[in-house]
């Protein structure tokens, strides 16, 4: 775990710096989630104005005895578990039908895992290994451990494709159906297109915990990296990006201003209104969702819609 760790911080800091030097500055969202950051994403799923997390909840309420029906047990891979709500709700269904899983954890927040694997303890028909790691990373790890033809679940919760562009989120669907094979399952959740106003409220809340969730990446690297972001001096901002669908999370600089990385050598110079866009967070139709899943060589075997809030949930079959 510890070289886990030291590998990821030594990623951070390469990234980070090659990352601010781009135009836009930007810099990549696995890296909002450190302790303070997994806490905070916690807050913003309570917030009134963050609907994912409460559909997708509904929709697995509804839907999960289905879901590990058609699954039947065996290994459950889950991409980004976050604090693992998720995961217990289909790991309860599937205790109901007398089914067993062992549980691969794949999350770069070590607080994320730590709090999915207390939640999953409790649970006797299940057996749970955590991967601190990319997403990539974990992937291969998972389909390392498989030695039996037991059928795989693969979690994709919470709308975490939307983080990556069109391009990248097939590479990464087909990533995904690589390390599987036929029979076995993927279940996508994904936020659908929504009014911007709607939009907007989800990623720049009233209560500014969204702003506070951005802005500790400023806290994060003046911590691990030495950097002197002044906090005061960037500013919040989500903005709807229609022509392709996208919410973007950006940090603005509020003045011309110099900040350094002294311990990695680095300069980066602002001007005011300069931003560094920190992630994006695609919406879909759902039709386009299953199209992504055929590109990908899955099938769509079923697909709901929480109509409350615009959220969906579509079962793959490899
Ligand atoms: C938006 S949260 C969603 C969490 C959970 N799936 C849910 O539905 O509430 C994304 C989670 O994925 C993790 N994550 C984000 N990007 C990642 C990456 N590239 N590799 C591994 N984990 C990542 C974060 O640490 C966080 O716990």
């Amino acid at each position: 775990m510890r070289d886990a760790a030291a590998a990821l911080a030594a990623e951070f800091a390469a990234d980070v710096r090659r990352d601010l030097a781009l135009t836009p500055k930007q810099l990549q969202s696995k890296y909002l989630y450190d302790q303070l950051g997994s806490s905070l994403f916690e807050a913003i799923c309570r917030l009134p104005w963050y609907h994912i997390t409460r559909a997708e909840s509904r929709l697995l309420a509804r839907h999960a005895a289905e879901i590990v029906e058609e699954f039947g047990g065996g290994t459950i891979v889950e991409l980004g578990c976050g604090s693992g709500e998720k995961i217990v709700m289909l790991a309860e269904a599937l205790q109901s039908r007398g089914g067993t899983a062992r549980v691969h954890l794949i999350d770069i927040s070590s607080q994320a895992l730590e709090q999915t694997e207390e939640r999953l303890t409790r649970l006797e028909h299940v057996s749970v290994v955590g991967h601190q790691s990319t997403y990539e990373e974990g992937l291969r790890r998972a389909a390392a451990a498989r030695t039996t033809e037991d059928p795989v679940l693969v979690l994709l919760l919470g709308s975490n494709i939307g983080n990556f562009d069109t391009p990248a989120a097939l590479d990464f669907l087909d990533r995904i159906r690589r390390t599987l094979r036929p029979g076995d399952l993927l279940l996508l959740g994904a936020d659908l297109t929504k009014p911007e106003a709607d939009l907007i409220l989800a990623y720049d809340d009233p209560l500014g915990v969204t702003a506070a969730f951005n802005k500790n990446l400023l806290v994060r690297m003046n911590r691990e990296l030495g950097a002197d972001f002044e906090l005061t001096r960037f500013a919040h901002r989500a903005a709807w990006t229609a022509s392709e669908q996208r919410i973007e999370m950006h940090l603005v600089s509020l003045a011309v201003q110099r900040v350094t990385i002294a311990p990695s050598g680095v300069i980066v110079n602002f001007d005011a209104g300069e931003h560094i866009w920190t992630e994006s967070s695609y919406k879909y139709d759902p039709e386009e969702l299953q199209d992504m899943g055929a590109t990908a060589g899955f099938m769509t075997l079923k697909q709901w819609i929480d109509p409350e809030a615009a959220f969906a949930l579509t079962v793959f079959l490899a």
